[in-house]
């Protein structure tokens, strides 16, 4: 279907064909970054799920790999489900997975690489004493999934793995231990436990440095460390984290923020974004996150399309040092290996009510970052008088609602006369008492002529310090753009399904929408290139 070809992406992973959910065990081994995947090979819509298998020397380009894992046992015939890695330090590699069992009893799998000297990971076995976890009493048989990757227990002798579950309405995770991943004690209690927030899909727990920049391996834990908790939340398919204190020996995770816990606080992206998982990557030294970016158009279409789902572009994340309360989200630095020619605009002036077409050669592939500066007097004598405490993104009508201090900020995949575009945006709001507040949306409400899509505007608040300008990053391929603001202290992906700005006929603008300050704009744009993603014949690697 010719028409909807052009919203295939150009440097996001993806299948050849059909769906993929989320990512699993991503590790990197012998040189090489892998990535297991969620995957239908007979249709572009969910079914019964095998673990298809790509690698990679750089996280851009992939080679497609035969799959690793198919539903071929009583534990696990109605679908291979997510699951984690676990390096141990001898060098073994370790894969936690769920099955779905013949009479739909969600339950663990252990399996591991055939040949740990193969780079490729080519072959898995599963464990002959398969499953290695059942639902325990009490927990539904539907409730039970997706195995962390292990860390040490205090003592240093046994893994410890924690897996999402419910009771009731109450979202929780439990932790077991084990020497060997063969049997498993359950702790007692929880490690943590959120009324209101439902099952717990895809639990990721791992600390973050305080003081350094790098990465943590999983077990890392001390006085310099804070843990992150993320579970991503069935009822309404968003990954929501917070930041705590793990204690090991109480079994806890205590939030830093009551305010801010899991499932009703921070989410990791404020668009489309799900079932995410980290990995450590002992290669560069740092924690990189992948996410499944999921399709907001019909069903049918997706059928007709032939796929459906991509992943994100993979993220590092540290904590925020300069906040203390959230962590910052950035695209690994090897996508800017596709960035080619660059243009740039600096100190553009946009009056209250203004647009600026922006020139570039490849409108639907670019790497844009943008920073704004408002006029400081105009700034300072102005109070919204209802003082807007109640502006949040989805609920205040996009880019064209016109506030004194915004909205203000790019709008890419449009069309020559824009009645196409997805503006990316600050909003300040301030109140009587001079407090500002800002806001980073993605609107998507124009984004496509299409009937049968998903339109809304996303977005949440975003801190800016003292000193800071307001800056953005977006990276545009064709369907897909992701936007970082204030270095990735909040993250919007949004899936846009344009019919007319798609490929050389799509065009960026820089725009302010403010009624009252004049902003003061500098971005620059490289042209992206695609990425090599593809089979490749095994016997020539
Ligand atoms: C999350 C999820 C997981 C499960 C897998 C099945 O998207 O529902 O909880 O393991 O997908 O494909």
């Amino acid at each position: 279907n010719a028409m909807l070809s052009w919203q295939r992406t150009a440097y996001h992973f993806q299948p050849e064909h059909n769906w993929m959910n989320d990512p699993n065990g991503p590790l990197f081994h012998k040189g090489w970054y892998h990535l297991f995947y969620q995957y239908n090979p007979d249709s572009a819509v969910w079914g019964t799920i095998t673990w298809g298998h790509a690698v990679s020397k750089d996280l851009i380009h992939w080679l497609y790999l035969p799959f690793a894992m198919v539903p071929d046992h009583w534990y696990d015939i109605k679908g291979v489900w997510t699951g984690s890695a676990t390096i141990l330090p001898d060098g073994q590699i370790v894969m936690l997975y769920t099955g779905d069992t013949y009479d739909v009893v969600q339950v663990q799998c252990l399996a591991y690489p055939a040949n740990l000297s193969d780079p490729l990971l080519l072959d898995w076995v599963k464990y002959s004493g398969n499953p290695v976890l059942v639902p325990p009493p009490g927990i539904g048989p539907k409730d039970f999934r997706d195995p962390t990757t292990a860390w040490l227990s205090p003592d240093g002798d046994k893994w410890r793995i924690t897996i999402g579950s419910k009771l009731n309405k109450t979202g929780i995770s439990l932790v077991y231990e084990t020497v060997d991943f063969k049997t498993y004690d359950m702790l007692d209690g929880y490690m943590h436990a959120v009324p209101g927030t439902g099952m717990w899909e895809c639990v990721d727990f791992y600390p973050v440095s305080i003081k350094e920049v790098n990465g943590l391996d999983t077990s890392v834990n001390g006085p310099s460390v804070k843990h992150v908790l993320k579970a991503s939340l069935d009822d309404d398919k968003n990954d929501y984290y917070a930041l705590g204190v793990y204690d090991p020996i109480e079994n806890k995770w205590i939030p830093d923020d009551p305010e801010l816990d899991v499932g009703i606080g921070l989410r990791y992206d404020y668009g489309k974004f799900y079932a995410s998982k980290t990995f450590y990557d002992q290669n560069k030294q740092r924690r990189i996150l992948w996410g499944w970016i999921r399709e907001t158009d019909s069903e049918d279409d997706d059928i007709l399309k032939g796929w459906a789902s991509v992943q994100s572009i993979p993220r590092t994340v540290v904590f925020d040092q300069k906040t203390g309360s959230n962590i910052l989200q950035w695209p690994v630095s090897e996508v800017e290996e596709l960035r080619s020619e660059s243009v740039e605009f600096g100190n553009v002036k946009l009056g209250p009510g203004s647009i600026f077409p922006l020139k570039v050669d490849t409108p639907s592939q670019l790497d844009i970052v943008a920073s704004f500066e408002i006029d400081e007097d105009a700034f300072e004598g102005t109070v919204e008088v209802d003082a807007d405490a109640s502006y949040s993104c989805p609920t205040s009508g996009g880019a064209a609602n016109r506030g004194k201090l915004g909205p203000f900020g790019v709008i890419v995949l449009g069309d020559k006369t824009l009645s196409e575009g997805t503006p990316i945006y600050f909003y300040i709001t301030k109140g009587a008492n001079g407090k500002a507040e800002t806001h980073f949306c993605a609107d998507e409400l124009r984004s496509s002529l299409a009937p049968d899509v998903e339109k809304v505007v996303y977005g949440s608040k975003v801190p800016v310090l003292d000193g800071e300008k307001y800056s953005l990053r977006s990276l545009v391929d064709h369907s897909i753009v992701e936007s970082f603001a204030q270095g990735g202290r909040t993250v919007i992906t949004s899936r846009v399904y344009p019919t007319k700005a798609v490929d050389g006929a799509a065009r960026v603008y820089l725009f302010n929408n403010a009624t009252k300050v004049s902003v003061t704009a500098s971005v620059k744009m490289w042209n992206m290139g695609t990425a090599d993603i593809r089979t490749f014949p095994l016997n020539e690697l």
